[in-house]
């Protein structure tokens, strides 16, 4: 029965989707609770910490264990560790979704601990948030899943030329199978999402009505002492992609603006 169930499970339905919109409202409650207390000095655990007292307040659980990495442990793509401090100058990468009635959210934002980003991590920011919205709108009915991630490199090649990244050598040489984005960029660009937050998907190829996906580029420069991912979760409907996230703060003027308050 699993090939039929897990093709049933790749689109969802209204009351599925319902849920799963339950689980990212009290993510975004999360996420606005947590924004009020990260300054300098707080502990990676004790904001994990508030996501947990918001989410158990809802009668949500973390959907998976929470990423809380400030400074270079963004870096590290399953920090789990979220044992340090928060240092002024740092960004703090935070990897959290609640699940509700067993169905997931899966956001990830990119703050600054000190709730102003320096001039180079706003342009490494921008970059990352440009990719995501191109990538959200390149996300309909019949798209190729394979074609969307290579279209995500295309688009991370010109952003990381703009920030001295890459040189236009390397990306006349490059193995199209190990593009020279991948150093900065080397995991998926997204993921079916539902009953786990990665859902199965019986070898799925493209997007289809109600599929419901993660879109999550990033970019991650230990050498520089930061990493930045942004991660909002979508709708595919066949008037376009759905951005179920939109209400949670994204561009880094309103995050600094909220973090000042
Ligand atoms: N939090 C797991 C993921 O983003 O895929
Ligand atoms: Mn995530
Ligand atoms: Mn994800």
């Amino acid at each position: 029965l699993a090939p039929h169930l897990h093709d049933l499970r790749f689109c969802k339905n209204p009351l599925e989707i319902k849920l799963i919109k339950q689980a990212i409202d009290v993510t975004a409650r999360g996420f606005s609770r947590v924004l009020k207390i990260v300054k300098p000095g707080i502990t990676e655990y004790e904001i994990e910490a508030e996501w947990a007292k918001e989410f158990i307040k809802r009668r949500s659980k973390f959907a998976y264990t929470p990423i809380i990495a400030s400074g270079e442990n963004a870096c590290v793509l399953h920090y789990l560790q979220n044992d340090q401090t928060c240092k002024k100058g740092q960004l703090l990468l935070m990897d959290v979704g609640a699940c509700y009635a067993n169905y997931n959210a899966d956001l990830t934002r990119t703050i600054p601990v000190s709730g102003k980003f320096t001039r180079r991590q706003k342009q490494v920011y921008n970059a990352v948030l440009r990719v995501l919205r191109q990538s959200i709108e390149n996300a309909t009915v019949g798209k190729s899943l394979k074609e969307w991630q290579t279209d995500s490199h295309d688009m991370m090649t010109e952003e990381m030329l703009l920030l001295k990244l890459i040189t236009r050598a390397q990306v006349k040489k490059q193995d199209p199978d190990q593009p020279a984005c991948r150093k900065y960029y080397m995991h998926g660009l997204g993921h079916s999402m539902g009953l786990d937050v990665h859902d199965v998907s019986n070898g799925q190829t493209e997007f289809k009505e109600n599929s419901i996906f993660t879109v999550e580029p990033g970019i991650y420069l230990p050498e520089e002492g930061f990493g930045i991912r942004l991660e909002d979760d979508i709708q595919i409907t066949k008037n376009g992609p759905v951005n179920l996230m939109s209400k949670i703060p994204i561009e880094a003027e309103e995050i600094e603006d909220l973090m000042s308050r």
